[in-house]
């Protein structure tokens, strides 16, 4: 029988869950499992319980919680202090973070588990890493104890979750993501009763996201989004399983997914691709899941695209968004040029404005030559070559944006009639289109996809009003190998 510090055995309802369990009819979260016996922690512990067994990284916490064990334990996780010691530098000053204690947990005590007792039961990142102590817990658990957090900081101290262990110069995830915009909820998706608007917060609030994807455990920010301050961004764990995943480094969706369904960035990035024929925009929200994968924008009535991927939608480009988005590698520090600082990549931008040393610098305003686009030039892409890369940028993007300018030039002499909420009309479509090539990174997303597009909403214009296609905006020979003309348009 497992036994608590006392000797005692559970008592009560506690007792009864786990003698159910204990006799084979087990809740499908929770079994018990005969430990190896309890022990009690050290004093300086402070509570915090490690290990069961220390040889095949059994937690206390997992004798009953076996769901999240088996999980927990594929992670980089839970074999942080052997990376630490194979790495040659180990030192006191490692440890922190490599081992259990008050990194990552909201406990005042700054010298507890590990730190304060030097016991290889606290060795690795275990659950109370994220949880915090369990001695009560164990001894009497129960629901709504032990919640962990889902809060990233926001302000520039550093005091709680993931945070604690991931910032600094070695690993800076918190300080970069919190200059991106996934760092905060968007206001404009609060209603005035500061109640976040139903058609927004499956995107844009922490709590909805991690709700929507059916993520329903419990934690400490769970019944929070009742306002703006209570409302989580897209956090660390909206995109990260803190158990583990079947993905690599946890994501809780896959990077290499070529579909907006299960691809991790497509699920948000993935909101007006298409005209809302019913609504007055005429613009996409958040088109890029649909326009890398080849399904954004108005395809114009009688016009079938045959290619609508980019190269940038492929299998040649594992990672998708990531490969682009999400860069991870070390430069020299800007101040002595001495120390090695990493860049992780969790700012998400594909093609920073850099200092001397290629780190991002905190303003992106740069013109196009001081940008890094390493991205873009590694694993043979662009032969390589950031210059290559650049300049392809350039002449990609000056020739969308000077094609929808033609194509704006036509839109001005559609009648004002055939614009407006409820219209179903060429000229909405072409609208549409135009304002997808406009948006940032689609010479990037898909590029012939956008030219291809733009080329035939002209021929659109033309056929439904009678105005004068842009020599300029004339399919090119490649177009025409891109779609099929399956109805004549007559209007
Ligand atoms: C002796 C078995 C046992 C041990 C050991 C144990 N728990 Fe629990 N835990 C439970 C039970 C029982 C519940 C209540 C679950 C329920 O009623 O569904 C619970 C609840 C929880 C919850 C709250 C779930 C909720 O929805 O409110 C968390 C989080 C949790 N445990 C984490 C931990 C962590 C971390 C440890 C290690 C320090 C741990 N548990 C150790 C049995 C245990
Ligand atoms: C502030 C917390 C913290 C401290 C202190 C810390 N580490 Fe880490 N360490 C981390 C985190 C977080 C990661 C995971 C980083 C990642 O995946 O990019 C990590 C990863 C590593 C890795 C895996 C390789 C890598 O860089 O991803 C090694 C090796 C390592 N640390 C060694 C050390 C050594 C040696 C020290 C002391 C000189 C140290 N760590 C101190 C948090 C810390
Ligand atoms: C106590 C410190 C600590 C806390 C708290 C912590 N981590 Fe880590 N994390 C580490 C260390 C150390 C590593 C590197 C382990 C290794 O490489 O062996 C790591 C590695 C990772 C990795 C890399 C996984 C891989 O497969 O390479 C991810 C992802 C990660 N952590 C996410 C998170 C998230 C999300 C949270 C918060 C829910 C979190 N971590 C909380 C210390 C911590
Ligand atoms: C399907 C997911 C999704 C839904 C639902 C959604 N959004 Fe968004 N929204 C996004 C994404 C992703 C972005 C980032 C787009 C970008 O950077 O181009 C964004 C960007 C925005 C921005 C621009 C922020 C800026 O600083 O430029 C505003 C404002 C916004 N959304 C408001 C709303 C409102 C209001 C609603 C509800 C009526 C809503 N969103 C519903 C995914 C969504
Ligand atoms: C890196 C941080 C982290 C680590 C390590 C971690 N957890 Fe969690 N845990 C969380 C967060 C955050 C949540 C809530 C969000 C979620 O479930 O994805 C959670 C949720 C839970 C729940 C709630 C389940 C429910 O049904 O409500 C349990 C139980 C739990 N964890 C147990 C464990 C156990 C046991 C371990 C170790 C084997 C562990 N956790 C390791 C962060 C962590
Ligand atoms: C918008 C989604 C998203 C958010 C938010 C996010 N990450 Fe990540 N993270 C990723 C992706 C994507 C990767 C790379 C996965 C891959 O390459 O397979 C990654 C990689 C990592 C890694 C492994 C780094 C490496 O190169 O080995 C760590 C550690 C990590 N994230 C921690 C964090 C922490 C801590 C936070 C919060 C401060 C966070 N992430 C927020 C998407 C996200
Ligand atoms: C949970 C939903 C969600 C996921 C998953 C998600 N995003 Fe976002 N992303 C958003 C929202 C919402 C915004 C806009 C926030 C705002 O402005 O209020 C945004 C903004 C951005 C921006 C603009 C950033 C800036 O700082 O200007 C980029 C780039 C981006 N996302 C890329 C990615 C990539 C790459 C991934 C996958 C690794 C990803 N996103 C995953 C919801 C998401
Ligand atoms: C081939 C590289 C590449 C791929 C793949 C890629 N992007 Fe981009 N993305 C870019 C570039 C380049 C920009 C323009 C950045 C700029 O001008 O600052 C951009 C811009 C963006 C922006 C607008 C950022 C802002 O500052 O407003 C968002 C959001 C975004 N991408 C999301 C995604 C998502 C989601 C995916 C995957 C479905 C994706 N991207 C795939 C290169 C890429």
């Amino acid at each position: 029988m497992w036994r608590n510090v006392l000797g005692r055995v559970w008592r009560g309802s506690s007792l009864a869950a786990m003698l159910i369990a204990a006799s084979g009819c087990v809740d499908e979260k929770i079994v018990y499992r005969d430990g190896p016996g309890f022990v009690a922690p050290p004093a300086a512990a402070a509570n915090f319980m490690g290990y069961s067994d220390t040889t095949t990284n059994k937690t206390v916490c997992g004798n009953c919680h076996v769901t999240q064990q088996g999980k927990w334990q594929q992670t980089a996780h839970a074999d942080a202090w052997a990376t630490l010691q194979a790495s040659g530098h180990a030192g006191a000053s490692c440890e922190g973070c490599h081992t259990v204690g008050e990194e990552g947990n909201v406990v005042v005590d700054a010298n507890v588990g590990y730190k304060a007792t030097s016991d290889t039961r606290y060795h690795d990142v275990q659950c109370e890493s994220c949880h915090g102590p369990g001695l009560d817990h164990v001894t009497a658990p129960a629901r709504g104890q032990m919640l962990a957090s889902i809060h990233a900081d926001t302000g520039s101290a550093v005091t709680n979750g993931c945070a604690e262990c991931h910032s600094g110069t070695h690993h800076p995830f918190v300080e970069e993501w919190r200059a991106s915009r996934h760092g905060r909820p968007n206001d404009h998706t609060f209603a005035t009763t500061g109640e976040p608007n139903a058609s927004c917060r499956g995107c844009h609030v922490g709590q909805y996201v991690l709700a929507a994807w059916g993520v329903n455990t419990n934690y400490v920010e769970k019944n929070a989004a009742t306002n703006l301050a209570g409302s989580e961004g897209v956090t660390c764990i909206v995109c990260h399983d803190p158990h583990g995943s079947a993905f690599p480094k946890q994501t809780r969706y896959a990077v290499d997914a070529q579909d907006t369904e299960t691809n991790l960035c497509a699920k948000c990035h993935n909101r007006r691709s298409t005209p809302d024929w019913a609504g007055s925009r005429d613009e996409p929200h958040a088109p890029h899941g649909p326009l890398v994968f080849g399904d954004a924008g108005w395809w114009p009535p009688g016009v079938e695209f045959l290619e609508t991927q980019s190269t940038h939608g492929t299998a040649a480009n594992p990672r998708l968004c990531a490969s682009c988005h999400v860069q991870h590698y070390n430069v020299n520090d800007a101040v002595t040029g001495a120390f090695q600082v990493t860049v992780v990549g969790h700012r998400f931008l594909p093609i920073p404005c850099v200092d001397a040393n290629g780190a991002p610098t905190e303003d992106q305003g740069c013109a196009v030559a001081a940008r890094s686009f390493k991205g873009c030039a590694t694993g043979g892409c662009h032969g390589n070559s950031e210059i290559a890369a650049r300049s392809a940028w350039i002449s990609g993007n000056n020739d969308v944006l000077g094609l929808a300018a033609l194509l704006d030039g036509m839109i001005a002499q559609v009648p004002s009639n055939q614009f407006g909420a409820g219209k179903v009309t060429p000229g909405r479509g072409a609208k549409f289109n135009s304002s997808l090539a406009k948006g940032v990174g689609a010479a990037a997303h898909n590029p012939f996809l956008i030219k291809t597009l733009l080329r035939y909403s002209g021929v659109a214009l033309n056929q439904a009003y009678g105005i004068a296609l842009p020599p300029g905006l004339a399919p090119t020979p490649g177009d025409v190998q891109r779609v099929r003309i399956t109805t004549p348009t007559t209007h």
